[in-house]
C-alpha cells in the first residue's frame, strides 16, 4: 500500500498526507536520466524504512501481530515486561547471563533480545484528551495499532460478516417456510 492509503485509512485528509508525505527523502530514478537521486516524498511513495543513527533498522512489525501466536497479548507484555535478569536464575545457570548489547526480557523466546524497551517511563507522547500516558496505557495503544497493522481491513470484514449471518438466517427461514408450504397438502395439513 502507498503511504496515501495507509495514511486516509488512519483519518488524515489530503492536504495532510501530502504535508507528511513532503517531510520525507525518497531515493529514487530521474525520469529523464535514471540516475538515482534524492527527492521529497510524495503520496505515492510507500513509508520509508526508519533507521536509528547506531541502532540500525528496527524490523518491519507491521504483521508481527499475526506473526506471534497470541500475537497482541504478546507485544503487550514484550513491552511492558523488560526487567532485570532474576539472580535466581543466574544462580542456577551463570551461563545465561544477558549478553552485552541484549536485554532481559521474559516474553522474548530465547529470554534476550536486541531492542532495549522501548516504552521508557510515562509521559513519552502526550494525549490529546488529557489521558494519563503511563507505560501500559502507551503500550495498549502501540499494540491497538499493530493489531490494525496487521488487519486495516478487519473491523470491515467483521461488518459484512455479521450482514451475511443475519442474510442467511433469513435465507434459512425463508426455505423453510417454503417447504412447509410447498408439501402442506401431501402432508394433508
Ligand atoms: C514503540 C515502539 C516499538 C515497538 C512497539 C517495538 C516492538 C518490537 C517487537 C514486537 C519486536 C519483535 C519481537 C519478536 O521477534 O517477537 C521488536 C524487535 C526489535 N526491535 Fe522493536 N519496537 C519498538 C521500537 C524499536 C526501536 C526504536 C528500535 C531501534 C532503535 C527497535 C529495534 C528492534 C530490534 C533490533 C528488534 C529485534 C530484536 C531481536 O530479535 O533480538 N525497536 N520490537
Amino acid at each position: 500500500m502507498s503511504l496515501s492509503d495507509d495514511l486516509a485509512a488512519l483519518g488524515y485528509n489530503e492536504a495532510e498526507i501530502k504535508a507528511i508525505a513532503g517531510k520525507a527523502t525518497v531515493s529514487a530514478k530521474d525520469p529523464l536520466t535514471g540516475e538515482l537521486k534524492d527527492r521529497p516524498g510524495t503520496a505515492a511513495d510507500k513509508f520509508p524504512a526508519v533507521v536509528y543513527a547506531g541502532l540500525g533498522v528496527p524490523p518491519d512489525l507491521s504483521l508481527i501481530t499475526k506473526a506471534r501466536p497470541n500475537g497482541a497479548a504478546y507485544v503487550h507484555s514484550l513491552l511492558i515486561g523488560y526487567q532485570a535478569q532474576p539472580a535466581e536464575l543466574l544462580k542456577q545457570f551463570p551461563d545465561a547471563k544477558t549478553g552485552d548489547g541484549l536485554h532481559y526480557n521474559p516474553y522474548f523466546k530465547n529470554l534476550n533480545l536486541a531492542m532495549a524497551a522501548p516504552l521508557t517511563g510515562e509521559g513519552q507522547v502526550t494525549y490529546s484528551d488529557g489521558t494519563k500516558a503511563t507505560v501500559d496505557q502507551m503500550s495498549t495503544d502501540v499494540t491497538a495499532f499493530l493489531v490494525w497493522t496487521g488487519e486495516p481491513n478487519l473491523e470491515h470484514r467483521r461488518q459484512t460478516g455479521f450482514w451475511w449471518i443475519g442474510f442467511l438466517i433469513f435465507a434459512t427461514v425463508l426455505g423453510y417456510m417454503s417447504y412447509r408450504n410447498i408439501w402442506a397438502e401431501k402432508k394433508g395439513h
